[in-house]
C-alpha cells in the first residue's frame, strides 16, 4: 500500500504524519511506503517545523530528513490512498485531481471528532510545543484507526 498525507505547508502535521504511518507500518511488520507532500508551495526544499521534529523525536520517530514538497499530478496515480489532515486540503485535491485517477482521496480523520463536524487534525502553526504534541498525537490515533480498517 502506498500511501500520501497532505497538510499545507508539509512542514506540520504531513511530516509528523509520514513519522507516525512509517513508525506504525513498521512494528505492525506492513510493507507499506509512506510520503507528505503540501497543497501550497511556500516550504518546498525545507525541513520539517522544529517543533514537529521535536515532538516527532520525543516519540522515538526521526523526521529530520524529511524535505518540504508539493503535491504533483503523477502523485493521484501513484498513491493508492491520499489522505488530507483537513477539510480544506481535502478540497484542494479534489480540484487537483482531475476527473481521471486512480489513488482514493480522503481525510484522516481525528478520532475524538468522528460524527462530528469538522473531524479534522487543526493546523498546529501558531500554537506552541503543546499543541504539537497533542497534534501529533490525535495524528497517532487517526492512524491507528485508518490502519485497522485499511491494514
Ligand atoms: P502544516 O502547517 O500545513 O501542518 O505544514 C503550516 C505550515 C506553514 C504554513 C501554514 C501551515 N504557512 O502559512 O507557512
Amino acid at each position: 500500500m502506498k500511501i500520501l498525507l497532505v497538510c499545507l505547508g508539509n512542514i506540520c502535521r504531513s511530516p509528523m504524519a509520514e513519522g507516525v504511518f512509517r513508525q506504525l507500518a513498521h512494528e505492525r511488520g506492513l510493507d507499506w511506503k509512506i510520503d507528505s507532500a503540501g497543497t501550497a508551495d511556500y516550504h518546498i526544499g525545507e525541513a520539517p517545523d522544529r517543533r514537529a521534529r521535536q515532538v516527532s523525536s520525543e516519540a522515538g520517530v526521526s523526521i529530520e530528513n524529511l524535505r518540504g514538497r508539493q503535491v504533483e499530478k503523477a502523485d493521484f496515480d501513484h498513491f493508492d490512498w491520499i489522505l488530507a489532515l483537513d477539510r480544506a486540503n481535502l478540497r484542494e485535491l479534489q480540484s487537483l485531481a482531475g476527473a481521471q485517477h486512480s489513488a482514493r482521496i480522503g481525510l484522516l480523520l481525528d478520532p475524538f471528532l468522528e460524527g462530528k463536524e469538522p473531524a479534522e487534525v487543526a493546523d498546529p502553526y501558531w500554537g506552541n510545543i503543546e499543541e504539537f504534541r497533542a497534534c501529533r498525537a490525535k495524528i497517532q490515533r487517526a492512524a491507528e484507526k485508518f490502519i485497522e480498517r485499511a491494514g
